[in-house]
C-alpha cells in the first residue's frame, strides 16, 4: 500500500530539494530531514510494549519501543543520505547495506553489495532510497532481503513514479510504501518527471 505524505513542511522541503540550484550540502540536509519525517510517519504502525518506570513523581507504566528490533537498509548510493535521518528517529536501530545501480542503457538493477547485520531477517526493515522510478532497484533489493527470510519490510522514498509504485505493488504487495510525492511519470531516460534529477549525483556531487 502506498502512503503519500501531504504535510506542508514535507512539501516545502521537497520543493527546495527539487530546485536545480540547490547545492549538495543543502540537498543532503533536506534528504536527511525528509527521511526523518518519512520514518516518523511510518512509525505510526510500530508496536510498543508497556514497561514499569519511575518519574520524579511516581512509578507508572509507560510505552516503550524496542528500537533494536529495527534495521535501516539504505540502497546505495543515494539511500545513504536517508539513513542518517531514519537513525535520528531510531538511533539504536542496526544498519544494513544493499548496493545496486541502474544500468544506464537497460535501466535494469545491477547488484554489487549485500551486507546485513546478524538476525536481520527476524527484525523490521526500513529500506530507504530517495527515488522509486521504474521500481527495478527497489523490487530487486526487497527480493534480496526476502530471499534471506525477511518478512516485515517498509520502503521509504522521497519521490516516486506511478510505474515504480505499480511494480512494487505487483512484486511486493506486503510492503508498505511511504513517499513524499507521487510524480507524473518517467522521461525517455527513465528519470522521474518533474523529479529532482539524479539523486546520487546531487548527493555526492558527481554530476
Ligand atoms: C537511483 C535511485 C534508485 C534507482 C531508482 O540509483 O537511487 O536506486 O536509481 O530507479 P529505478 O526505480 O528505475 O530502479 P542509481 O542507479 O542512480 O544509483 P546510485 O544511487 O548509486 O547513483
Ligand atoms: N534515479 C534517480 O536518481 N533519479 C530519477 O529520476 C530516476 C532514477
Amino acid at each position: 500500500m502506498i502512503h503519500e505524505l501531504n504535510n506542508p513542511i514535507i512539501k516545502h522541503k521537497l520543493t527546495q530539494l527539487r530546485r536545480k540550484e540547490t547545492p549538495p550540502k543543502e540537498f543532503r540536509t533536506l534528504v536527511e530531514e525528509l527521511a526523518m519525517l518519512l520514518t516518523y510517519e511510518a512509525a505510526q504502525n510500530f508496536e510498543t510494549h508497556s514497561a514499569e518506570i519511575e518519574t520524579p513523581i511516581t512509578a507508572c507504566r509507560a510505552e516503550v519501543l524496542d528500537e533494536e528490533q529495527f534495521v535501516v537498509v539504505p540502497i546505495l548510493r543515494a539511500g545513504l543520505a536517508m539513513a542518517g535521518g531514519a537513525l535520528k528517529i531510531l538511533p539504536n536501530a542496526a544498519v544494513g547495506h544493499v548496493g545496486l545501480y541502474r544500468d544506464e542503457k537497460t535501466f535494469q538493477p545491477v547488484e554489487y553489495l549485500f551486507k546485513m547485520p546478524p538476525r536481520f531477517a527476524e527484525k523490521t526493515l526500513l529500506v530507504v532510497d530517495p527515488m522509486l522510478a521504474t521500481g527495478g532497484s527497489a523490487s530487486a533489493a526487497l527480493q534480496m532481503l526476502k530471499n534471506h527470510g525477511a518478512s516485515k519490510i517498509y520502503f521509504l522514498c522521497i519521490v516516486s513514479a506511478p510505474r515504480g509504485i505499480e511494480k512494487l505493488a505487483a512484486d511486493h504487495p506486503d510492503v508498505e510504501i511511504y513517499t513524499a510525492a507521487i510524480d507524473e511519470g518517467l522521461n525517455e531516460h527513465c528519470y522521474i518527471v518533474p523529479g529532482l534529477g539524479d539523486a546520487g549525483d546531487r548527493i555526492f556531487n558527481t554530476l
